[in-house]
């Protein structure tokens, strides 16, 4: 297994996981605890995900999400993994009114969030301008393509993108351009898993994949989908565990406990009274 001795070689070390064949492993996180426990793990790099919105503070979408609130979380995820290689996503509107803004805010995310990368989402031709305008000031980029989440509105849900040959061709392009741009890494979202193949032979940077499929160069999953922590249970994700179940029988035995009397017991008691 490809083992990354020091941060400022993750890049070349991702490009090379790719070109040897080795599976590179993402997974969300969003505050301390959680990045304590995943970079415990052999999980390759954290995404401090938009999802935030969503699994944490309990918005219907990730439209509302603010620089602020990825700044807050991201330094925590700092904190809980030192060492590790976080990528943050940039809010919807943090990138799309001037380049100016786009590089203030990307940058934001580096020296308050302490990020290592951001993640953007799109590849049509602003997006690509905001890539290659953040890869200007030595900052990493990650691109985004397929069902991106702040598109749902033109989208119109959650739906899997790349169904037509026109559309396949379109992201297969942008896939294209955002390399061109700069780009160190890819991510693929809800899109056919022949589109994923096909799009992660013709570019050379590592691409991870989320519902796209099996032949993507890596996958990432959001940690509540995972744990069984969330409401949602796409197709795509694999529960590992059952932590709301799990949490909720814990909470409850407590509180019949103290109801009971059985909590606190001796052992739980400083200088008890005999
Ligand atoms: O916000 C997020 O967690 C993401 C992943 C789903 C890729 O962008």
């Amino acid at each position: 297994m490809t083992k990354v001795k020091s941060k400022n070689n993750y890049l070349a070390k991702f490009l090379e996981m790719k070109q040897q064949g080795e599976k590179i492993c993402m997974l969300t996180a969003y505050d301390y605890a959680m990045a304590k426990c995943v970079s415990a793990t052999s999980v390759d790099l954290i995404l401090v995900g938009d999802s935030l919105g969503m699994v944490v503070l309990g918005y219907a979408d990730t439209l509302q999400v603010t620089l602020e609130d990825m700044i807050e979380h991201c330094s925590a995820v700092r904190r809980g993994a030192p060492d590790s290689f976080i990528i943050a996503d940039m809010p919807y509107l943090t990138y799309h009114l001037s380049e100016e803004q786009t590089r203030q805010n990307a940058a934001e995310l580096i020296i308050q969030g302490k990020a290592d990368a951001i993640k953007l989402e799109g590849g049509s031709g602003t997006r690509v301008q905001a890539i290659k305008a953040i890869v200007d000031m030595e900052i990493p980029v990650c691109a985004h393509l397929g069902l991106t989440p702040q598109s749902i509105r033109k989208f119109g849900g959650y739906l899997v993108q790349g169904k037509k040959p026109e559309q396949q061709e379109e992201l297969l392009n942008q896939a294209k351009e955002v390399e061109k741009a700069g780009a160190f890494m890819l991510v693929l979202e809800g899109i056919p898993e022949l589109l994923g193949k096909e799009i992660t032979e013709a570019v050379s940077i590592p691409t991870i994949g989320i519902g796209a499929g099996r032949y993507t160069d890596g996958q990432v999953l959001v940690y509540h989908d995972l744990l069984g922590y969330s409401d949602m249970q796409p197709k795509y994700v694999k529960q590992y565990a059952n932590l709301n179940n799990d949490i909720k029988a814990a909470i409850e035995l407590y509180a019949q406990e103290v109801k009971s009397r059985a909590f606190p017991a001796a052992e739980n008691i400083y200088f008890p009274i005999t």
